[in-house]
């Protein structure tokens, strides 16, 4: 998909549930997302790991490929990666729609952001619970989305940082209406709910949902808090 088609699709669709695949059952990839395309999901996030950027492993490009054919959710890739312009080929040749890179990575990253855009991608610029906004300001007229880590990276299942709700509210009245803010990690509906009300428009959200047996279920439970939580002004 273009990127004008993606934005139009997730600033018309906002607030979105963005299930995290990191939680999923990576034994039975394809039923996971058949069984998201039926919950109604409309945006898969795909949490790459690299064992250097953060102390885990998860999947890449190849993982994700195989996988574009099956669905037509917008693929959004969060790249936990050291070095990640080494690999944006094969994620944009793996059809993720969108790219997000973290700002610890790469501490000069209007370049990447605009490498990405020129690829017709969404690009995001990630920031971890320890990184203040101010490291990202500069950049934040290049990006399209910005993510918010409510966790350390690493690892799903953790619990909510509720510091991110600041940043949230920051970023946001710094920024342009348009501007995609995404959140992740600790996301429920007891989390989520802060969140929205500080603008947040995009939601990652792992255990909440793969650790229940109805995926739509939880999905709507949250959508419907942050629609009820969403700031007025905000579109
Ligand atoms: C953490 C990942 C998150 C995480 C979300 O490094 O970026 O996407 O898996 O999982 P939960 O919702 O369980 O915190
Ligand atoms: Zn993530």
């Amino acid at each position: 998909m273009s990127r004008q088609a993606s934005l139009h699709k997730l600033s018309s669709a906002a607030p979105v549930i963005a299930p995290s695949m990191l939680k999923c059952d990576f034994g039975d990839l394809a039923s996971e997302v058949s069984t998201l395309d039926d919950a109604g999901s409309q945006v898969l996030h795909w949490d790459v790991m690299d064992g250097h950027f953060v102390p885990n492993l998860s999947y890449g490009a190849l993982t994700i490929a195989p996988l574009r054919h099956r669905t037509q959710q917008i693929f959004d890739a969060h790249l936990m990666i050291s070095e990640p312009e080494r690999y944006l080929d094969s994620f944009l040749e793996a059809g993720c729609d969108c790219i997000t890179f973290h700002i610890e990575a790469v501490p000069d990253p209007i370049p990447l952001l605009e490498k990405i855009q020129q690829a017709d991608c969404v690009a995001g610029l990630a920031l971890n619970p320890g990184t203040p906004v101010e490291k990202i300001e500069q950049a934040i007229p290049y990006c399209d989305l910005v993510l918010v880590m409510s966790v350390e990276p690493g690892f799903g299942g953790q619990s909510f940082i509720p510091s991110a709700v600041e940043k949230i509210k920051r970023i946001r009245q710094t920024s342009d209406e348009s501007l995609l803010i995404s959140v992740d990690g600790g996301i429920s509906p007891e989390t989520i709910g802060p969140c929205a009300e500080a603008g947040a428009n995009l939601f990652v959200a792992g255990s909440t949902i793969f650790e229940t047996n109805d995926y739509r279920q939880a999905i709507e439970e949250m959508h419907n808090i942050a629609e009820h939580h969403r700031p007025p002004l905000s579109c």
